[in-house]
C-alpha cells in the first residue's frame, strides 16, 4: 500500500475514534482497533471486553497509564480520548516556563497535563492532522480553562512550527504510526532549541522482530506494525543529530514489542553539525568551528 492511503487509514482511523468519543464519550480504544475485535457500544463494555485484540495488549494503551491524580486533573472526554502507550509527563520532566510540543496530540491529555507543568509562563502546543482530533482537543482545552495551549493542524513530517520553537518535544504512541520516521525524527530536531529534549513514549520492537513479524502481532493503525527496532530508534536519533539517546523497555504490549520511554538531547551550542563534530574538536579545528574555549577532544565546546 502506498504511504498516502496507510496515512489515510490512519486519520480515518483517528476521526472514527474522535467523533466517537465526542458524540458518545466511548473509550477512543475501542474504535481504533475495531477491526480486530467487536465494536462494543459503551466504554465500560469495549475497556472490559475486546479491543486492543486481548488482555495484554489492553492494559498496555490508554489512560489506565496515568495516575488517578492526573486524571483527575482533565475533563472526562480528554481522558476517554486517551490513546497513548506510555505517560510523557513521567518522560519529560518539565519544569515552569517551558516550552512544549506534542506530536500527534489527539484530544489533546498530554498537551492539558503539560501545560499545567509549565504554568503561566510556559506553553503546550499539539499538532495533529485529524481535524476531529483537533476539534476535540480544542473543546476539551476550553473545558479545563487551559489558556497557555494551542492545537495546530499538521503532520509530524512537516512540524507547523518554526526553528528552535520549543524546548521540549513529547510524543505519546504516534511515530510508529509514521510513514516516514527519518522526517519526524528530523523536524523534531529543527523545531528543538539549542540544548532541548525529547520525551517520547512508543511502542518499540525487540531488535529481532522483522517487519513481518511486527505485523503478524497487530495492525499499523493499532500501534504495532509500524513499530521501529530498539536499534533502529538508536540508530535514527543520532542520525537526525541527537546526543545521549536512550530507549527503555517499560511494559509488553504484544510478544517481542514493548510500550517504551525515548529519550534525546540536542546539543547545546550548536556550533557544528554532528557530522563534523569529531573533526573540530581537534585542536586544529577549535578556532573554526568550537570557539576559544579550552575543550578536551570528546567534551569540545560544540556540545
Ligand atoms: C495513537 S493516537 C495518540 C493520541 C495522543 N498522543 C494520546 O496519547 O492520546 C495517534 C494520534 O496521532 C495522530 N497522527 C497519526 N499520524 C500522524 C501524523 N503523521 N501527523 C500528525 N498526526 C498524526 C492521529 O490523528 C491521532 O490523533
Amino acid at each position: 500500500m502506498a504511504d498516502a492511503d496507510v496515512q489515510e487509514q490512519v486519520r480515518a482511523r483517528y476521526a472514527a475514534a474522535a467523533a466517537a468519543v465526542s458524540a458518545t464519550e466511548r473509550d477512543a480504544l475501542a474504535v481504533v482497533d475495531a477491526d480486530q475485535c467487536c465494536t462494543p457500544s459503551t466504554a465500560a463494555e469495549a475497556n472490559a471486553s475486546c479491543c486492543g485484540g486481548g488482555g495484554a495488549v489492553d492494559a498496555a494503551f490508554g489512560s489506565a497509564l496515568y495516575s488517578a491524580g492526573e486524571r483527575g486533573e482533565l475533563p472526562v472526554e480528554a481522558v476517554a480520548a486517551s490513546l497513548g502507550c506510555g505517560n510523557p509527563m513521567a518522560v519529560a520532566e518539565l519544569r515552569a516556563g517551558e516550552r512544549v510540543l506534542d506530536l500527534g496530540s489527539g484530544g489533546g491529555i498530554d498537551v492539558l497535563l503539560s501545560a499545567r507543568r509549565v504554568g503561566d509562563t510556559g506553553f503546550a502546543y499539539g499538532v495533529d492532522m485529524t481535524e476531529e482530533m483537533l476539534a476535540l482537543a480544542r473543546t476539551n482545552a476550553a473545558e479545563a480553562g487551559a489558556r497557555n495551549v494551542e492545537f495546530r493542524a499538521g503532520t509530524i513530517e512537516n512540524i507547523p512550527l518554526p526553528d528552535a520553537a520549543v524546548d521540549v518535544v513529547i510524543c505519546n504512541c504516534v511515530i510508529n504510526l509514521s510513514t516516514d520516521k527519518p522526517a519526524v525524527l528530523a523536524e523534531m530536531f529543527r523545531v528543538l532549541t539549542p540544548g532541548g529534549r525529547v520525551g517520547v513514549s512508543d511502542v518499540v520492537a525487540a531488535d529481532h522482530l522483522t517487519v513481518a513479524d511486527r505485523a503478524e502481532r497487530g495492525s499499523y493503525v493499532g500501534c504495532i506494525a509500524g513499530a521501529l527496532t530498539r536499534a533502529e530508534y538508536l540508530d535514527g536519533l543520532p542520525g537526525a543529530g541527537f546526543v545521549d539517546a536512550e530507549v527503555v523497555f517499560t511494559h509488553e504490549a504484544a510478544p517481542g514489542m514493548h510500550g517504551a520511554i525515548v529519550r534525546a538531547t540536542k546539543p547545546a551550542a550548536g556550533c557544528c553539525p554532528p557530522a563534523e563534530e569529531q573533526a573540530c574538536c581537534q585542536p586544529e579545528g577549535k578556532a573554526a568551528c568550537c570557539g576559544t574555549g579550552q575543550h578536551p577532544v570528546g567534551e569540545c565546546g560544540c556540545r
